[in-house]
């Protein structure tokens, strides 16, 4: 044992009965606290107890950083210096939404801009579709390379967009799957220090942050959103990286499709210069021009812009995204070939409205849980993904429906599930009279900042 480590008193039920009471956690006790969460010498119950006390009477933003630096440094902490690598490292993270494959996008788009970009990313979670679940619809892309191939792909390419290991933040396996199971997860300090850690052990510069609002968000009102985009912006910024947080509207489903092989699809559209303007790279494009000026590579909004801008119509982000499919070991004319290696659905039929008019209102969240009853997500999470389901030509807020324009496109496994999900959307999908419009898509930006 370390002479710092004999230095802390207090038995965890010492600590844990200072947050019941409400007093404050000085760092050093938190950070031995999640050390002995990542070493077992903390018990379930104990977990249980602290998680519920925080829940209850919640943490100051120095405890929230006490919280958020243990569990970064409760496993391996990448470092890139040895690297030399001739820009910055940078990342991007988002609480997840319906048809939201910007990761897919912004990754490769400002690795072509100079950035570098260690993306570790998730599954599909509840609603929400999963990075990883979406990748692996390309045959042979490996999620799990072992770590020093990883960062050889982030040095060759400027882009890796893998799967969590072990070793990164293990306090926070725990604590997770603790607050899982003792009605502990909705709570912002927790959250913050949860997402954060993870983020923060992969050695970022600088990190931009995505936090949605609306029927497919994570949170669950507006306001909520709000104080977590906060709080992630001025708590990673204290805890050494810059971080900016943007509020974005997932009133409905943010690409024009949902699943994952459906969503492979309108990436390569989207890098090739498709549909420039589109919900999806609007949001897209206004995290990358955060990404590049916290990174230093540009000075300001226009001048990201101008970067942004050459990086697509050159077909440079495109030719990133290929190189970093080959890398990790998908096919190495992906881009050129890519309706032959994704899987296709056996049925894909148009699913129309009961009656005709102009959409109103989205239940996003309906329309995600639809996707994983297709079979494109989980419902145990030992299951596997069927790559090839989902929704595509998902119409907007504000469009016109009839019996010639469907609402969306299902592809699915058989007719009796197609007809299901059919039914599903449908009931997702308020249909009225008079004209209706989105919210705004970009709806507040926070840069933290350090007390
Ligand atoms: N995602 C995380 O990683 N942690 C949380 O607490 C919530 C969402």
């Amino acid at each position: 044992m370390s002479a710092n480590a004999t230095q802390h008193t207090l038995l965890p039920q010492e600590l844990i009965r200072l947050k019941r009471d409400n007093q404050s956690l000085p760092a050093e006790e938190i950070k031995a606290f999640v050390q002995g969460i990542a070493d077992d010498r903390i018990s379930d119950a104990q977990i249980g107890a602290f998680t519920m006390a925080v829940f209850l009477n919640g943490m100051s933003r120095e405890e929230v950083v006490a919280l958020t630096t243990a569990t970064r440094d409760s496993g391996h902490v990448m470092q890139w210096s040895d690297l030399n690598l001739p820009g910055p490292i940078v990342d991007k993270h988002s609480t997840g939404g319906v048809g939201d494959l910007v990761s897919l996008v912004l990754g490769p788009w400002v690795a072509a801009c100079g950035a570098f970009v260690p993306m570790i990313s998730g599954r599909g979670l509840g609603h929400t579709g999963g990075t990883l679940d979406k990748l692996e619809s390309i045959p042979g892309y490996d999620p799990y390379p072992a770590p020093e191939r990883f960062r050889e792909v982030v040095k060759s390419t400027g882009v890796a967009i893998i799967g969590q290991t072990g070793d990164l933040a293990p306090a926070d396996k725990r604590i997770y799957g603790v607050r899982d199971v003792t009605a502990t997860v909705e709570s912002i300090p927790l959250i913050t220090a949860s997402i954060l850690g993870k983020k923060l052990a992969s050695g970022l510069d600088a990190l931009v942050m995505d936090v949605k609002v609306g029927s497919g968000a994570f949170m669950p009102t507006p306001e909520k959103s709000r104080e977590l985009a906060k709080s992630i912006a001025n708590v990673a910024t204290q805890a050494g990286t810059p971080t900016t947080a943007l509020l974005t509207d997932m009133s409905q489903p943010l690409a024009p499709c949902a699943g994952n092989a459906v969503e492979i699809v309108e990436t390569l559209a989207l890098l090739r210069g498709d549909r420039p303007n589109s919900r999806v790279m609007q949001v897209t494009r206004e995290l990358a021009v955060e990404m590049l000026i916290a990174g230093k590579l540009a000075g300001s909004r226009e001048e990201a812009l101008t970067q942004l801008e050459k990086a697509l119509t050159s077909g440079a982000a495109a030719e990133v995204f290929a190189r970093m499919v080959r890398e990790l070991g998908g096919p190495s004319d992906f881009m050129e070939r890519s309706e032959h290696y994704l899987a296709k659905a056996e049925v894909i039929k148009p699913v129309y409205a009961e009656q005709s008019g102009v959409v109103q209102r989205i239940d996003t969240r309906a329309v995600g849980m639809s996707v994983v009853e297709l079979g494109g997500g989980r419902l145990r999470n030992d299951a596997s993904v069927d790559h090839s389901v989902g929704f595509t030509d998902i119409v907007e807020i504000g469009e016109h429906v009839d019996s010639q324009r469907p609402i969306a496109m299902v592809h699915a496994r058989s007719e009796a599930a197609a007809e299901r999900a059919a039914e599903q959307l449908r009931a997702a999908f308020t249909i009225g009279e008079g004209t209706a419009s989105a919210d705004t898509l970009l709806q507040d930006t926070f840069r933290g900042e350090a007390l």
